[in-house]
Formats: structure tokens, C-alpha cells, sequence
């Protein structure tokens, strides 16, 4: 759907539902800042997440956990306030949703503060969903590899490979739409798994790592204009290969989730 269709309204849950439903896949990447945005906006992506990813590809970090509700609502406060198109969602970063008082004070900065659409939080914390949802935040879970987690994980690797792990990932995405987030993203699972949960929810699921049957993707966007320092995960893919420019490798990606040529096998797992 573009912005001119959409009577040059920013996209909707409802408009992403009914992608889902048309079986038209969705785009997404990650957003930090309003000249990206603008950029993001103008090929058509139609979802923006100010992901805490920004505490590694923005501030340096080695992981996201010294990211700080503060700094989610600055970046989201950039991402607002250049979309004119796309949905807007934010994470809710470590340690901000640890029971329903402090998930609801930092939902609303989010969403007060810094205009995003939707939170997005880590991991079937079920309860916490359900009473953000009561409270009228509409609440993406994500499940899989859960990268707040990565100093009890160890590694960032595939989840659900074993059927025991699987069984529970299946288990807590049918959860979390029983309790009533509107939206998942699935991280590093493997791509039948994913292909079973999406076709299984209602909810649109945007897969990273977590192959092409999702109803979208999402990659972090430095990593798709081939700015990823270290080793390139498997699921990524620089776009930036055989565009001349950055418009360009957006619009290619856009153009490769939209037709389901990306993810191939090559990038799921
Ligand atoms: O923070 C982020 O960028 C994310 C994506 C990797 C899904 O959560």
C-alpha cells in the first residue's frame, strides 16, 4: 500500500493486518534517525523500528543492555518526527519492563515522548503484555534469539532447533497473541518453525534469521548498507552489492522482501 493509497496517512495496525491478510509481505527495518527516515519513508518501507540495536550500531556498545529508556525516546523522537508513511515501533530496552508499574511508565514515554505506534518487547512476558495492552500500548513481542538476554545466553545462536525449544516457542507465540500483542518478530529460529508460527497467527510475524515465510522482515539497517564491523551474521546481506547508492540498496531490499526473494536459503537457518 503506499502513502498516496493511504490518503497520505501514516500506515496502521490495520494496514499491516491487511497486508498480512492480502498476503502482501511487509518491510521493515531499523531507524535511528530523522535523514535515514526520510530516506526509509521515500522507497516505501513500511515499518521503521527504533530498535535498541542502536546501543551496538549507534553508540558502540557490544550489546544492547546498556541501552536506556532515555536514549529510546531521543531516537524515537528523530524517527517521528521525519516518518510521514511508515508504522513506528520502539523497543522497550533491559530492564524497562521488569513488572506492569515500570512497563507502563516507560511504554508511555515511548509512546508520549517519543511517538512510536507500538513497544516492542523481549521474551513471553505475558503478564506485562497483557496489562500494556489493557492500558491501550499496543505491544510486538519478540521471540527466538532474545538479544537482551545475552549475558545468560553466552552466544547469539539459532533457537528452536531442538523440538523440545521448538514446542515452546510455538507455544508462547500463540500466547502472546492470546493476551493480545498485535504484532512478533521472530529472531533466529529456524525457517519451518517460523513458517508453522506465521501461518498459525493471525498477527503478522516480521522474521530475522527466521526464513522467507514470515508475513515481513526486518534487518538492522547498518547491516544492510554493509556497515557491520566483525563477522556478518548469516542472516544478513549487504545490499549495498551492486547498488550505486544508498537509495538504491534500501529500494532493492524493499523491492526483494515485497517479491519473497529475501530471505533465501543462503540467509535462513
Ligand atoms: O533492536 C533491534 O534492532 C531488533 C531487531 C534485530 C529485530 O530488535
Amino acid at each position: 500500500m503506499n502513502y498516496a493509497a493511504n490518503g497520505g496517512k501514516a500506515l496502521s495496525i490495520l494496514d499491516l493486518m491487511a497486508m498480512k491478510q492480502a498476503g502482501e509481505k511487509i518491510s521493515c527495518l531499523t531507524a535511528y534517525d530523522a535523514s535515514f527516515t526520510t530516506l526509509l519513508d521515500k522507497v516505501g518501507i513500511d515499518v521503521l523500528l527504533v530498535g535498541d540495536s542502536l546501543g551496538m550500531v549507534i553508540q558502540g556498545h557490544a550489546t544492547t543492555v546498556p541501552v536506556s529508556i532515555e536514549d529510546m525516546v531521543y531516537h524515537s523522537r528523530c524517527v517521528t518526527s521525519a516518518r510521514k508513511r511508515a508504522f513506528v515501533i520502539a523497543d522497550l530496552p533491559f530492564l524497562s519492563y521488569v513488572n506492569e508499574t515500570v512497563a507502563i511508565e516507560n511504554a508511555a514515554k515511548l509512546m508520549q515522548q517519543g511517538s512510536a505506534q507500538m513497544v516492542k518487547l523481549e521474551g513471553a512476558r505475558l503478564e506485562v503484555i497483557q496489562f500494556l495492552v489493557e492500558q491501550g500500548i499496543p505491544v510486538c513481542g519478540h521471540l527466538g534469539l532474545l538479544p537482551q538476554s545475552i549475558n545468560q545466553l553466552g552466544a547469539y545462536k539459532v533457537k528452536g532447533k531442538r523440538q523440545q525449544e521448538a514446542d515452546r516457542i510455538f507455544a508462547e507465540a500463540q500466547k502472546l497473541e492470546q493476551v493480545g500483542a498485535s504484532l512478533l518478530v521472530l529472531e533466529c529460529v529456524p525457517a519451518a518453525l517460523a513458517k508453522k508460527i506465521s501461518e498459525s497467527l493471525k498477527i503478522p510475524v516480521i522474521g530475522i534469521g527466521a526464513g522467507v515465510d514470515c508475513d515481513g522482515q526486518v534487518l538492522v539497517l547498518y547491516d544492510m548498507l554493509g556497515l557491520e564491523s566483525g563477522k556478518r551474521p548469516r542472516f544478513t546481506k549487504n545490499f549495498m552489492d551492486g547498488a550505486d547508492s544508498i537509495e538504491a540498496a534500501i529500494d532493492n531490499y524493499h523491492k526483494a522482501v515485497k517479491k519473497a526473494l529475501f530471505p533465501t536459503t543462503e540467509h535462513s537457518y
